[in-house]
């Protein structure tokens, strides 16, 4: 087993704020070690500064402020950004809602420590679990990911799954300045880019909780989005994306 270094979890954030100090505290207590990032995309309801007081009270927290809403993909880039900048030698991604528990990213750490170079907390692996998720959304999320999969013969079960671990060299070899995914997505592309890469992708098993605070920020345009990118990977074998890697 190696040691992993020093671990950035990145938490973007839109409209949350009354979700964020509770998913922060978790975080600080189930990973003492690791730092917090933020990455707010000037939220109307004030998110951004409920992060400014946390990160005044805490040295572990940080804040990226972004000026308008941009997407999870735009505001995971520019955190993967300022996290590899800062030379973190992890970086997870979390959501902020608390459906993404902190005290099963240990085991996302380990499979890491074990070798992977990208682990995915998967709803759909044996011993993953939804909870609270009315049906429809269990359907849109199982049919997302068997259309991912016919399309992009990925063999990954949850690629749409937003609770992840990345080694920094995962995504300094994939590479993020011609990712143009900017919703949800940009999960899918990056799997798909770091599988491409012959790099190892592990899911381990975790338990998904629906928000209870808040409201999602699915929508149509974000469906539409994922949907023909994802076809256009398919159809046209990605031109462009796969120097050096398996077709
Ligand atoms: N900065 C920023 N900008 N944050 C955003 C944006 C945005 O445009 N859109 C969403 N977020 C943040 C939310 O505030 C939350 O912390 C997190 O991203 C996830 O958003 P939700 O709206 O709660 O997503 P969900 O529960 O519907 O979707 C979950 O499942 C998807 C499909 O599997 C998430 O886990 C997604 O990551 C996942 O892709
Ligand atoms: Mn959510």
């Amino acid at each position: 087993m190696e040691t992993l270094g020093r671990v950035l979890v990145i938490v973007p954030t839109y409209n949350e704020r009354d979700n964020l100090p509770a998913i922060a505290e978790r975080l600080r207590a189930a990973l003492p070690e690791a730092h917090l990032l933020v990455a707010d995309d000037a939220s109307p309801d004030g998110t951004g500064d409920v992060a400014d007081e946390l990160a005044a009270k805490d040295d572990h927290v940080h804040v990226l402020h972004r000026p308008a809403k941009q997407g999870l993909g735009a505001a995971y880039i520019a955190g993967f950004r300022w996290g590899l900048d800062e030379g973190y030698t992890v970086l997870v991604e979390m959501d902020a809602d608390g459906s993404h528990q902190p005290e099963e990213l240990p085991g996302l750490l380990r499979a890491l420590e074990e070798g992977a170079d990208l682990a995915i907390g998967s709803r759909w692996v044996p011993g993953g679990k939804v909870v609270n998720w009315p049906a429809s959304r269990e359907l849109l999320s199982r049919g997302a990911n068997i259309y991912t999969r016919i399309m992009l013969g990925l063999p990954v079960r949850d690629a749409t799954a937003g609770f992840r671990a990345y080694r920094a060299a995962t995504l300094e070899k994939v590479g993020l300045a011609d990712v143009q995914s900017q919703g949800y997505c940009f999960q899918v592309d990056l799997t798909l880019r770091t599988s491409q890469h012959g790099l190892r992708v592990v899911e381990v098993p975790i338990t998904f909780v629906e928000r209870t605070v808040g409201t999602s920020k699915m929508n149509g345009r974000i469906m539409a989005e994922a949907f023909w990118r994802i076809f256009v990977w398919g159809v046209t074998g990605l031109p462009g994306r796969l120097r050096g890697s398996r077709a």
